[in-house]
C-alpha cells in the first residue's frame, strides 16, 4: 500500500527512522520490498533524477506499482530524491508520487527560500509534502577548525526560519555525513549536537540524514578480494544512525550500501562461475542478499517490527 510520506513520519518521530532505499532496476525493487516484509518494516522507495532516466521513469513506476501488487502487505511511501524544480512538478503532476526532495541547497539562503516555497505550494494544493535541504553536505575531516565545521553544517539557528518560511515538511540537515563511498578518513561522525539542537527548536520536525550508507567493511573486503579497488572506503557507524533515529532523525537515505551489496556479489559469481554468462544466476543472489541487508538495516533503524502498528495508525487516521 502507498501511504502518504507524513503519516510514516508521524509514527515514527523520536522512535525509530523509516529507510529511505534508492532503486533503479527491477532486481533492487524485488529485494527492497522482500527485505522489508522479512522485518515488517515501513519504508521509503526513492527515484533520483538519475534513476528516473536510467531505462525510462514510467518503467520504474510500473515495476513499483507492480511489487505493491506482489507485496500487499507492504507499506510504502514514493519519493523523489534530490530533485530540481522542474522533477519536482513533474512528480507533482504525475500523481504517483508521496512526496518529492527539491535540493536547493546549493543556492543562497534567500534563492532556497524561494525556489522550495514555490514547490511546497504546487506540491500540497495536490496533498504530496515535501522535503527540502539546508546547509552542505559533506564529511566534516578532522583536522578543520570548528569555524570550518559549522560553515558546512545546518545551522540551527536558520532552521526555524527556513521551515517558516517555506512550508517544508521535513528537512535534509548536514550534520557530518556526505554521499558515496568515501565518507570519512579518520574517525569522525556524527554531529549530535546539531541534531539536538534543531529537535528542540522544532519538536516534532522530521529530519533527514542523507548520505546514511555504513559501507560494511565485510563487503569492501570482499570487493577488493574479487577485483575491486576500494581501498579507504568508509560510512557511517550504524550506532550511530540508531542513535540519531531516536532523536528526530525520520528518514534515512542510503543508496551506497545497496551498490556495494551489488558490487560484491557481481564480482564474486562472475570470478567463482568464469564460464556463466547468464544474467540471472548473480540477479538471483542479489536480490536474496540485498533483501538481507534491508532487514539487517530495518534492526538499526528500529523500524523492523513496525508494520502492524502502522497499519492500525493510518487505518485510524484516514477514518
Ligand atoms: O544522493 C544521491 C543518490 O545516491 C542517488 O544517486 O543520482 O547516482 O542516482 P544517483
Ligand atoms: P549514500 O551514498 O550514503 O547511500 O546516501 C544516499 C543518499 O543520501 C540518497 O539521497
Ligand atoms: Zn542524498
Amino acid at each position: 500500500m502507498i501511504v502518504t510520506t507524513d503519516l510514516l513520519f508521524e509514527h515514527a518521530y523520536g522512535n525509530y527512522a523509516v529507510g529511505a532505499y534508492n532503486i533503479n532496476n527491477a532486481e533492487q525493487i524485488m529485494g527492497l520490498f522482500r527485505g522489508n516484509i522479512d522485518s515488517k518494516a515501513p519504508f521509503i522507495v526513492q527515484l533520483s533524477k538519475g534513476a528516473r532516466s536510467y531505462t525510462d521513469k514510467r518503467l520504474l513506476e510500473a515495476m513499483i506499482r507492480a511489487a505493491d501488487e506482489i507485496f500487499p502487505e507492504a507499506i510504502f511511501a514514493v519519493h523523489l530524491d534530490h530533485g530540481d524544480e522542474q522533477a519536482c512538478y513533474d512528480c507533482i503532476d504525475s500523481g504517483f508520487y508521496s512526496s518529492v526532495m527539491i535540493d536547493a541547497s546549493a543556492e543562497e539562503f534567500e534563492e532556497n527560500i524561494a525556489i522550495t516555497k514555490r514547490v511546497v505550494e504546487a506540491a500540497h494544493a495536490k496533498g504530496i509534502v515535501v522535503e527540502a535541504e539546508l546547509g552542505k553536505l559533506g564529511g566534516v575531516e578532522e583536522h578543520v577548525s570548528v569555524a570550518e565545521a559549522d560553515a558546512k553544517l545546518t545551522d540551527p539557528k536558520e532552521v526555524e526560519e527556513f521551515v517558516t518560511r517555506t512550508g517544508c515538511d521535513s528537512l535534509a540537515c548536514a550534520i557530518g555525513t556526505s554521499h558515496g563511498a568515501y565518507k570519512f578518513t579518520g574517525s569522525q561522525g556524527l554531529h549530535f549536537n546539531v541534531i539536538e539542537d534543531i529537535a528542540k527548536l522544532l519538536p516534532g520536525f522530521p529530519m533527514v540524514m542523507h548520505g546514511s550508507s555504513s559501507v560494511p567493511q565485510d563487503e569492501v573486503k570482499r570487493i577488493n578480494a574479487a577485483g575491486g579497488q576500494m581501498g579507504g572506503a568508509k560510512g557511517v557507524d550504524e550506532a550511530e544512525i540508531s542513535k540519531a533515529s531516536k532523536m528526530g532523525v525520520t528518514k534515512v537515505n542510503i543508496d551506497t550500501d545497496g551498490r556495494l551489496v551489488w558490487c560484491r556479489v557481481h564480482r564474486e559469481h562472475l570470478l567463482e562461475n568464469p564460464e556463466n554468462f547468464d544474467l540471472r544466476g548473480p540477479g538471483k543472489v542479489f536480490m536474496a542478499e540485498y533483501a538481507d541487508y534491508i532487514a539487517h538495516k530495518s534492526e538499526v533503524l528500529g523500524s523492523a517490527g513496525q508494520l502492524d502498528s502502522v497499519r492500525e495508525f493510518i487505518k485510524n487516521k484516514v477514518v
